[in-house]
């Protein structure tokens, strides 16, 4: 239902002093993707034309309206001196006055395009000036309570800090979503008087006006949609249902989840149907997880794409990296920014990988620090491996080429190159280039020293030697 003269005017210019943060309110980020994003997302469906409502952290919240929706633009509410004050500010961007405008508030982050379609429907098959959600709920504090006459008429909303005690009984509230023509919207603001608790112009304060003038269409819808966030215990909560749906609509599309409320999946991440995310799993920002992929308990992915048939093994944490496909990594492995792991390699438990490419096939099981390599296929990186790539000053490169062996507790120090199936022996310190097919080794000869150890336990008294 996109009709080109619906504009939404979403008022995001607040304090939002509770809570306690220097950041707006509206940036604070769920699932992954700011307040003001997923409002965003619900009203693009339904209007041609967006105006956020900017005053407080202006301009980070321009930036962030900007890179969410390039059709929506900003109008500035210099003093946040009540939310009627703020959609005048918002007025001001807009010029045609037979729009119908739909007003919210940018932190209602549950809202659904489904709500707003209602309201828009609510206001076209009435005859009034204003239409309105409303919703119930036995918990109402916080809310505006509509108040209705004796025939069941909406007549006003009054703000909590506003009501009598008989007012604060109601359990019928405003979720604060509107609906009305641009004029009357501009004739309404314009006769708004902070004569109330807050000294604010309030927005609600138009409710009694179209009451008075023509009355208004009041739509029911569930509340748990609608829901403000004000402090960062709704936010929680707020989230907490975002992720819900995230996870069940992955679910729905073929994906294994364990446990839906024990995984925590950003709102921009993409999972191919067959793969399996076991409790626990956190995937942010642009992570892929491809198909019949498994991420398994604990591990933290951010801007990675797994590809399909790869095994992630628990508490894995990688950051900026690709998986390749049939790939395994883990336990405990850490891939930092820039690392590309071949298809079937394997990178094991206490393997940290930076800036690392490993072709196919090839394996770093156990224990390694693998910084700034280009590691060929079917290669194999033994236990406590060392790529020294920083001379304090500058990074540099180790290679490892093709069938390449390098044997446990070796220190390859960059930049140096480790030939086609040259081999490296355990202990090694490798300095210069090891040709292809050859073997490096650097390392104290040994030398046996026959009884020693049981002389030493006799000259330390330990009377063990007699063993
Ligand atoms: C508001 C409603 C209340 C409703 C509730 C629904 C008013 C007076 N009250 O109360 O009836 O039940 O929302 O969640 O409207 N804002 C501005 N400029 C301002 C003040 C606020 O842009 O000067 C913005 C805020 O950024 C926020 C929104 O308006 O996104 C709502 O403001 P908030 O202070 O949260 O209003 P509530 O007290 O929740
Ligand atoms: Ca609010």
């Amino acid at each position: 239902m996109t009709e080109r003269s619906v504009v939404a005017v979403v008022l995001a210019a607040g304090q939002g002093t509770r809570m306690r943060s220097a950041l707006p309110k509206v940036l604070f980020p769920l699932a992954g993707r700011p307040m003001i994003g997923w409002v965003l997302e619900a009203v693009r469906p339904v209007s041609a034309h967006r105006i956020v409502v900017v005053g407080h952290g202006r301009d980070r919240v321009e930036a962030a309206v900007a890179r969410l929706d390039d059709g929506a633009v900003c109008a500035v509410q210099d003093e946040p001196r009540g939310t009627g004050d703020a959609l005048r500010a918002g007025l001001q961007a807009l010029a045609d006055d037979e729009a119908t405008v739909l007003v919210l508030y940018g932190d209602c982050p549950l809202l659904r395009t489904a709500a707003l379609e209602a309201l828009l429907t609510g206001l076209r098959r009435s005859a009034t000036p204003l239409a309105m959600l409303v919703g119930r709920t036995p918990d109402p504090r916080g809310y505006g309570r509509i108040v209705r006459d004796g025939s069941g008429r909406v007549v006003r909303v009054v703000e909590e800090r506003d009501a009598t005690p008989a007012e604060r009984a109601l359990d019928e509230v405003n979720p604060g979503l509107y609906a009305a023509t641009a004029r009357f919207w501009r004739e309404a603001v314009a006769r708004l008087r902070p004569d109330n608790a807050k000294g604010e112009l309030y927005l609600t304060d138009v409710v009694a006006m179209a009451a008075e003038r023509g009355g208004v269409a009041d739509v029911a819808w569930p509340l748990d949609e609608l829901r403000g966030v004000n402090d960062r215990a709704e936010l929680a909560r707020a989230e907490a249902v975002l992720r819900r749906r995230i996870h069940e609509a992955l679910a729905r599309d073929g994906v294994t989840i364990r446990d839906l409320d024990h995984i925590y999946v950003d709102a921009d991440v993409r999972v191919e149907p067959e793969a399996v995310l076991e409790p626990g799993v956190v995937l942010r920002g642009r992570t892929v997880v491809g198909a019949r992929a498994r991420i398994d308990v604990g591990s933290v992915l951010e801007d990675v794409v797994v590809e399909p048939d790869a095994v992630v093994l628990p508490y894995t944490v990688a950051t900026r990296s690709r998986i390749g496909a049939a790939a395994r990594i883990g336990p405990f492995s850490h891939l930092r920014p820039e690392t590309d792991i071949g298809p079937e390699a394997h990178v094991g438990n206490f393997v940290e990988t930076k800036k690392t490419r490993m072709g196919r096939g090839s394996k770093a099981n156990h224990l390694a620090y693998l910084g700034d390599g280009v590691i060929g296929e079917n290669a194999n990186v033994g236990a406590g491996t060392i790529f020294c790539n920083y001379d304090g000053v500058r990074k540099h490169t180790t290679v490892v080429e093709d069938g390449a062996f390098i044997g446990s507790d070796s220190q390859l120090v960059a930049p140096v190159t480790v030939g086609r199936g040259a081999y490296v022996a355990s202990g090694t310190t490798v300095t210069r280039d090891v040709p292809p097919d050859a073997l490096a080794i650097s390392r104290v000869r040994q030398e046996n020293k026959e009884g020693y150890a049981r002389r030493l336990r006799a000259r330390l008294g330990s009377g063990a030697g007699e063993r």
